[in-house]
């Protein structure tokens, strides 16, 4: 059965994130199911609006090339990170019936909830089919200080239900 292109997103650009931590983990878990390409805000994001992409590749041709996207993302202040924001509205066209997945962080009981609700309008209006359910991890700092091998052993069985549901939406898509 055809393998979809996965894009995954890395949604924030702080220093030290807890997210960043686990994002490798996330990756390695996800090579079951695609081609994986990895993108980060930080290397994204431009100052202002419609600036030239400071990344070799932009992101809007990373889009194209690739079937689906993986959003990996902190919650601040109970929304998405402004430089997300700055890497998604980068294209518009490119995104049109791709599906879209949303693992959630937060060092708090929530796991990025509010982020991963706050994010959808955004994913919707540029056309993306969001999966029905989205990964999310509370206390993330703490699963942080942990292996990767560990990461990935206590964050596994919530990760792949969502790459397991991307499959098969681009499946029924790409017919
Ligand atoms: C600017 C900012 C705003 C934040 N707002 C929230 C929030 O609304 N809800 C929440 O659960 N955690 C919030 N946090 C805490 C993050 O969940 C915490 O930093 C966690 O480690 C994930 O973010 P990180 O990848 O940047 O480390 C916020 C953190 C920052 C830096």
């Amino acid at each position: 059965m055809q393998q979809p292109k996965i894009l995954i997103l890395l949604g924030t650009g702080r220093e030290n994130s807890v997210t960043a931590k686990l994002f490798p983990a996330i990756v390695k878990i996800a090579q079951d199911y695609g081609e994986i390409t990895v993108a980060t805000a930080d290397e994204h994001a431009t100052r202002l609006t419609w600036e030239p992409s400071p990344a070799k590749v932009p992101w809007p041709q990373l889009v194209e090339t690739s079937d689906a996207i993986l959003i990996v993302s902190p919650e601040y202040n109970r929304s998405f990170p402004g430089e997300l924001k700055n890497v998604l509205d980068q294209g518009y066209k490119e995104y049109k019936d791709k599906v879209v997945g949303i693992i959630g962080t937060s060092d708090g009981p929530f796991g990025g909830a509010r982020m991963s609700e706050a994010i959808k309008p955004t994913l919707t209006t540029l056309g993306l089919i969001i999966t029905q359910r989205a990964a999310l991890f509370s206390f993330a700092d703490k699963i942080a200080e942990k292996s990767e091998q560990e990461q990935i052993e206590e964050i596994k069985d919530r990760v792949t239900p969502i790459l397991e549901e991307m499959v098969r939406i681009y499946r029924r898509f790409s017919n």
